[in-house]
């Protein structure tokens, strides 16, 4: 069941294509993670999803209703944090509460209800009569999502909301986010640069540049794909005659893509370094190879961001 489906958009400003035919779906519950360089086409994509920009072809269906034809029911389905923080600094965290809820049409009774919860949740509820402007950036952002989650949303679209902020932060707000993701079903939407962000919350991710999907998958699919697990076996001097039987071995080892042997080193580059290793060690030193130690390089999401956005060309 997809609760987010991007078909074919295209969107444009003057003469420049920001979005070039993006499809992707999201399921229930899932947190999706988009990334790619500035200027991609993310926050792009965010509004239109936040139903707050329009895009020229294509259409998208959050809940199955449609964000063009159907704003005002699909703005009830979904909360946005955009990159740039909203909050008012003139006011206190609980005014900024009750201007948004007013603004969704909640009763002051479930405003106070829902708010204090989130407060709570987001470790505000100390501070909320003190003005937002004595705030530090992290705190804002909490706040800033803390109210996008007002209105219960199905789906919570979030346009880098850990920019800026230390690694503690960053780990803390999204412990919170999915805490509350997890108890409400709530399928998030998260552009990034923080691969590791990636890495350890999306259940997939979708990489942009120049206003086009380059590739979509989970961690490990994205990661595997690439095939750069590096190995590397140091050992005493090979025998002659272990060469060749070696060399056949590691030939019919279908994960490895590329291999160098020498007399003191193997060096494997694949997609699966920790199963080949270990395949590896056991039938060298059954072939009575003297094994001196060995290294494995297990390939990142910043291998799969390097691999797709530096050799591709950045947009200048
Ligand atoms: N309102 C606008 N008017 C004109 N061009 C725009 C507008 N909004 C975005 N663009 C252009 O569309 C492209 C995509 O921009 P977008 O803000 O979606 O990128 P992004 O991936 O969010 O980048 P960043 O990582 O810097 O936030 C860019 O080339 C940008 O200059
Ligand atoms: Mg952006």
């Amino acid at each position: 069941m997809y609760e987010l489906i991007v078909n074919d958009v295209c969107k444009s400003f003057g003469k420049k294509a920001a979005l070039n035919n993006v499809s992707l779906k999201v399921k229930k519950g899932a947190i999706f993670g988009l990334t790619g360089p500035n200027g991609a086409g993310k926050s792009t994509l965010t509004s239109i999803l936040a139903t707050l920009s329009l895009p020229n072809e294509g259409t998208v269906k959050i809940s199955g209703v449609d964000v063009v034809s159907n704003v005002k029911e699909v703005r009830k389905k979904v909360g946005v944090t955009f990159q740039q923080t909203t909050v008012f600094s003139t006011g206190t965290a609980w005014e900024n509460i009750l201007i948004a809820g007013k603004m969704y049409g909640m009763s002051t009774s479930k405003i106070m209800e829902r708010g204090e919860h989130l407060l709570k949740e987001f470790d505000l509820f100390q501070v909320s009569n003190d003005l937002v402007g004595t705030y530090s950036g992290g705190m804002k952002r909490k706040l800033d999502i803390a109210i996008s989650l007002l209105y219960k949303p199905e789906v919570l679209l979030l346009d880098e909301p850990t920019a800026g902020l230390d690694p503690e932060s960053r780990t803390t707000l999204w412990k919170i986010v999915t805490k509350i993701s997890q108890d409400e079903g709530t399928t998030i939407f998260v552009t990034t640069h923080y691969l590791e962000e990636l890495n350890d919350l999306a259940t997939e991710i979708a990489l942009i540049n120049h206003g086009k999907i380059l590739d979509i998958g989970t961690p490990k699919e994205l990661i595997n794909k690439l095939a750069a697990d590096q190995i590397e076996i140091h050992y005493r001097k090979l025998h002659l005659s272990n060469v060749q039987k070696i060399e056949e071995y590691i030939s019919d080892l279908k994960e490895v893509v590329r291999y160098e042997l020498k007399p003191t080193t193997l060096t494997i580059m694949t997609s699966q370094g920790q199963q080949i290793l270990s395949k590896l060690l056991r039938y060298l030193i059954q072939s009575n190879v003297e094994i001196e130690f060995s290294e494995l390089k297990q390939a990142t999401l910043n291998d799969v961001y390097l691999a797709n956005f530096n050799e591709k060309g950045v947009e200048q």
